[in-house]
């Protein structure tokens, strides 16, 4: 199926609604040459649709020499942004950035939103954002978690394939992601539907079991078989299984650098229209795969970086890895029962 130039142009307008655009609003267009064209004549048709001041910011592309394959999230940290400051400017002086280029996990976006300019990261394949076209409801379910979760001192995870891990919390904030950015300063990404926070430093522990069909990216694959990962003061310290647990360690392994190990943001996922297996009806190139990220009640962890909290590890090598039919419980209240959301109250949705 595909979405026709002028739908896509409408799902836009409706975002960028969503995202407080209007004719006061001055609106960037980020793009490097491997931005979808659609989706960047889109963004600036839809801005211009709403009276905003429109520009585009084209950077040249970056390649870190020791980067692999095309998933935007397989380096992290360097960007085309980094060391250039003009083009930084350029950048903060907007109400809003419709990134198409991809400057999640730099430091450079972090100085951004801080000046209160607006980020909406949009990268999927049109067909993606408009089967997750956000709306009001999908953010009040995600702050009715994370309502709960800006509370817990501890996150439990257990699984019938034999995950148990806990993880304190208090040091890090609640990050919510519902796919529009409408407050200043924020940082969202359409499409998306979940949240998530960071263990406090050095003390996540316990055992993470991926269970066959649990998903691993940036690979982009369904696992084929258990994979276990112990975890002691906060760092990934065993990887063991089959083949698939070699293929892990080898990937980790080629960055050379410990601090690819920590744990890094641990959240579940909220969004009904993201779907598990839409990732295997989707090329490896098409996009970054969203649905694995945000499918309900998943429980999603990574490894790596935390430089958008504040944190010091600014490392290249970021795993998100999305494991189903999880228990997660807060502070002993369980949220996800077996995969299925069962709190709080208004963070659940009718499914099918
Ligand atoms: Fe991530």
């Amino acid at each position: 199926m595909a979405v026709n130039d002028s739908q896509l142009v409408q799902l836009f307008e409706q975002v960028l609604t969503l995202s407080k655009v209007d004719a006061s609003q001055s609106v960037a267009i980020l793009k490097s040459h491997y931005s979808d064209a659609r989706t960047v004549r889109a963004a600036t048709d839809a801005a211009l649709r709403l009276g905003a001041k429109v520009y585009a910011v084209e950077l040249p592309s970056f390649n870190h020499p020791r980067a692999m394959g095309n998933d935007m999230t397989a380096y992290c940290g360097d960007t085309a942004l980094t060391g250039n400051p003009a083009a930084q400017r350029a950048l903060e002086a907007a109400d809003l950035i419709v990134d198409t280029m991809m400057l999640l996990h730099s430091p450079e976006q972090e100085q951004i939103l801080k000046t209160g300019t607006r980020i909406l990261l949009a990268v999927e394949p049109p067909e993606v954002l408009a089967r997750m076209l956000p709306d009001a409801e999908d953010k009040a379910r995600v702050l009715a978690a994370a309502a709960v979760l800006e509370q817990a001192q501890l996150m439990q995870v257990k699984s019938a394939a034999g995950s148990d891990f806990r993880a304190p919390l208090g040091q890090y904030p609640t990050v919510t992601e519902y796919g529009y950015a409408d407050e200043p300063g924020r940082w969202d990404h359409w499409p998306s539907g979940f949240l998530f926070t960071w263990p406090n430093e050095e003390q996540a522990e316990g055992v993470l079991v991926l269970e066959v069909g649990d998903i691993l990216l940036p690979f982009k694959s369904y696992a084929r078989e258990r994979i276990t990962l112990e975890i002691e003061k906060g760092f990934v310290t065993r990887i063991h299984g089959g083949f698939e647990a070699e293929y892990l360690r080898e990937y980790m392994k080629y960055f050379n650098d410990p601090e690819v190990y920590g744990i890094s943001h641990i959240g579940w996922g909220l969004q009904p229209r993201a779907q598990w297996t839409a990732m295997g009806l989707h090329d490896k190139n098409d996009g970054m795969c969203m649905d694995a990220r945000a499918f309900y009640g998943n429980f999603l962890f990574s490894t790596g970086p935390n430089t958008e909290v504040g944190g010091t590890r600014k490392t290249p090598c970021h795993m998100d890895i999305a494991l189903r039919r999880c228990d997660i419980a807060l502070d002993g209240q369980t949220v996800v029962a077996d995969g299925e959301v069962v709190a709080p109250a208004a963070s659940r949705v009718r499914q099918g």
